[in-house]
């Protein structure tokens, strides 16, 4: 008998972990590495914060809470929805966890039987699919293309919606492009789940904060409420308050939903760590101005990538609206060969020549559903950034 589940057997580690983790090997090695594969800030949580963290604990703060949030917490959650998003819940409709991901697990988890669907726009943040697998559904991938802004059509979406279709996820702005759905395009695919009273859709709104020039974000359950009845707006502190080590995130929606959200997690992690929770009641209570420092840098840096990038011959990069991701395609360059004599015969092969011969460390986009294309997280340091693009550009140049 096999030690693993068939469950399991489904699905495999993320991707991002996974080059993440080969790239500090090698640069453990001693080699000059620039990864810029993982998908967190790299500001420290602003003070006020660890402030609060610290006297929570000295304040005793250190037992079991409530399974699903401290109601402090809730109550700030709900604060944030009207204040930001205009939209009305009460603490019953808000569940607290262990990170967006346990969330969005969460709800998958307990909401799923076989053979139910959920619609995943590519490319797609690689947890959506291995998510879906694991609690017994199957995702259905309608892919946005370059040319669409890496957005799905509303005609894309009528399509994929059948009489199984449980949810749809979106995810703007998103991770791996940066792409945002304004109003306009939000709005043509929520007229199109009003004509569909059984899908319910899960709004993963992670990277609100961190949106450019004139783009406005919005949710679909804000422009519809018609569909609030059947909605899970998801979001967390993780990106937004540069708090991806403390674990907290939050979901609202139908009471039905979030208690079943919460009898899953009672039987798994139970509470979130009580201190964090105090850490993320100081981030939604506390002064707002961070938000728009690490904004303001980050579209800095996304401007300064965008024109590195796209300076690559043979390289195409779009500009995003959003999160701290570029997606470039490499579309051109396939066929071609290596100055270090590897045949780019997909992006998988693109970024392991890329980080083998010049040490710098991207994910490959066969592991976000859509290829020829790569993931620049560009959360850190512009001095690393250009370091990073000049070196791409060499190895582009070097290519035949
Ligand atoms: C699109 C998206 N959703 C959710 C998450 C989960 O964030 P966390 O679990 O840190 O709150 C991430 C993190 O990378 C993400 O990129």
């Amino acid at each position: 008998m096999s030690l693993l589940s068939q469950t399991l057997a489904r699905v495999k580690p993320s991707p991002t972990i996974a080059i993440t983790g080969r790239a500090r090997e090698l640069a453990a090695e001693g080699r000059d590495i620039i990864s810029l594969s993982a998908g967190e800030p790299d500001f420290d949580t602003p003070e006020h914060i660890r402030e609060a963290a610290k006297a929570a604990i000295d304040a005793g703060h250190t037992r079991y809470t409530a399974v699903d949030g401290i109601p402090e917490l809730k109550r700030a959650i709900c604060d944030k929805f009207l204040r930001e998003n205009g939209l009305e819940y009460t603490p019953a409709q808000v569940t607290v966890g262990t990170g967006g991901k346990q969330i969005l697990y969460n709800a998958l988890m307990a909401t799923l039987n076989p053979g139910d669907e959920v619609i995943i726009p590519a490319p797609y943040w690689v947890s959506y699919p291995d998510m879906v697998l694991l609690a017994g559904g199957t995702p259905v991938i309608v892919e946005g293309a370059m040319e669409n802004g890496y957005r799905i059509t509303p005609d894309q979406l009528e399509a994929a919606i059948s009489s199984k279709t449980k949810w749809v996820i979106m995810n703007s702005p998103s991770n791996p492009t940066g792409a945002g759905y304004g109003e306009t395009h939000m709005r043509g695919l929520t007229d199109v789940l009003m004509r569909h009273p059984h899908v319910w859709v899960l709004s993963d709104d992670i990277y609100e904060h961190l949106v450019f020039d004139d783009f406005v974000f919005v949710t679909p359950a804000q422009i519809e409420p018609g569909l609030k009845e059947r909605t899970l707006t998801m979001n967390g502190v993780s990106k937004s308050y540069a708090m991806t080590g403390w674990r907290i995130g939050y979901g609202a929606g139908p009471v039905e939903l979030i208690k079943a959200m919460g009898k899953l997690q009672s039987q798994s992690t139970s509470n979130p760590t009580s201190i964090s929770q105090y850490a993320a009641l100081a981030a939604l209570e506390g002064p707002q101005d961070y938000l728009e420092t690490s904004r303001a840098v980050f579209e800095r840096r996304r401007n300064l990538v965008v024109a590195g990038l796209n300076a690559c011959p043979g390289m195409t990069c779009p500009v995003p609206e959003g999160a701290f991701y570029v997606y470039p395609s490499i579309k051109d360059l396939i066929g071609k060969t290596s100055a270090g004599g590897a045949l780019i015969a997909d992006d998988e092969a693109f970024a392991t020549a890329l980080l083998n011969e010049t040490g710098v460390a991207v994910v490959f986009g066969a592991a976000f559903g859509l290829s020829p294309h790569f993931r620049i997280s560009y959360a850190t340091s512009d001095e690393v950034l250009t370091d990073a693009c000049d070196r791409i550009r060499r190895f582009c140049e070097g290519l035949r």
